[in-house]
């Protein structure tokens, strides 16, 4: 099996290698605009697999032509967000550059599974989806398995209890209105309400709501680990053929009484990327926070293609 990363900065270079490390895969290309980049990027993890052990072969290039025949994409390229700058400041410029690299990575491989990362997503997958023709089940975005592990994360922290026995759903967009959803989160089966009082999941809901923009306030720019390790957790599903349900910007048609729009939803992934797209019952409440969050990226979509058309 063949994967691409498009983009080779900081979460594609980790994409890269969290997939190589998983060792599930014969070959990682990473591709970049900046010539050299993803040429030594990949030279420098290919001489780490003496020390972590693992056989994938890493790649890297500038050219299309050697990502062909992939069997799966993450695209990261673009513009990442820094200080003051919210993620739909990135919409235009990375439109273009999500389109383009899309265009060129499906003349090469007809049929990939694509994973897209650049922000901000919902829309960006939008995109992708529009230039790549490919049917829905095979285009997707990535942030809720990050938004759930930064949720999951805090709680760990808060309550001292191992993240391995943290079960959580968020839904909706990758966005500060993203739709967590407190009675879906269990604790070695426990639903969390019964071992938190309500204001510290409220506490715990905002600061994931605004995970991503407290890392920017730090560091001047965003994060990469827990991007990484959350696109490279869904390409491990695919591979595997695993049936894990993950949450994932997936093209809703009547789910949750959306239509055409790529949004956060829990999704079963296996070989055809999205198997279904699981319909639980939501509270109107629970659906109302879907509706505005759906409206969001709706809105997005449409300031898009006003920049376009002007
Ligand atoms: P970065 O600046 O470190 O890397 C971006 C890379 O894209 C650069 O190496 C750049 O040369 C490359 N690039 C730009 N135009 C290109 C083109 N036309 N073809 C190929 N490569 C091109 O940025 P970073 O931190 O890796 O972030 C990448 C994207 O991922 C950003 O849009 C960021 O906002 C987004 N992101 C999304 C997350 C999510 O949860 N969905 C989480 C974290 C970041
Ligand atoms: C994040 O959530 C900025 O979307 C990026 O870290």
């Amino acid at each position: 099996m063949k994967v691409t990363v498009i983009g080779a900065g900081n979460v594609g270079a980790t994409v890269a290698e969290c997939v190589a490390r998983k060792d599930m895969v014969d070959h990682v290309v990473l591709i970049d605009i900046v010539d050299g980049l993803p040429q030594g990027k990949a030279l420098d993890m290919a001489q780490s697999a003496p020390i972590h052990l693992f056989d994938t072969r890493i790649t890297g290039t500038n050219d299309y032509a050697d990502t062909a025949n992939s069997d799966i994409c993450v695209i990261t390229a673009g513009l990442a967000r820094k200080p003051g700058m919210s993620r739909d400041d990135l919409l235009g410029k990375n439109a273009a550059i999500v389109r383009s690299v899309t265009e060129q990575f499906v003349a090469h491989s007809p049929n990939a599974i694509i994973i897209v990362v650049s922000n901000p997503l919902d829309v960006m997958t939008y995109v992708a989806y529009m230039a790549s023709g490919f049917p829905s089940n095979r285009v997707m975005g990535m942030a809720g398995v990050l938004d759930t592990a930064r949720y999951r994360a805090f709680i760990s922290a808060e309550l001292g209890v191992s993240v391995r026995d943290i079960n959580a759903l968020l839904m909706g967009g990758h966005g500060d209105t993203m739709v967590p959803l407190p009675r879906f989160t269990t604790v070695a089966g426990i639903p969390l309400p019964e071992l938190m009082e309500a204001s510290k999941i409220d506490a715990i809901v905002q600061r994931t709501k605004f995970g991503g923009g407290e890392i920017v306030k730090l560091m001047g720019t965003s994060a990469w680990y827990a991007p990484g390790a959350a696109a490279a957790e869904m390409v491990e599903a695919i591979v595997k053929n695993t049936g894990r349900v993950l949450p994932c910007a997936v093209w809703l048609n009547g789910h949750y009484g959306q239509e055409g729009i790529f949004v956060g939803a829990p999704t079963r992934l296996g070989s055809n990327g999205v198997e279904e797209i699981l319909n639980i019952d939501l509270t109107a409440d629970e659906l109302a926070l879907m509706q505005h969050s759906s409206d969001d990226v709706r809105s997005n979509i449409e300031a898009l293609e006003r920049i376009q058309s002007a």
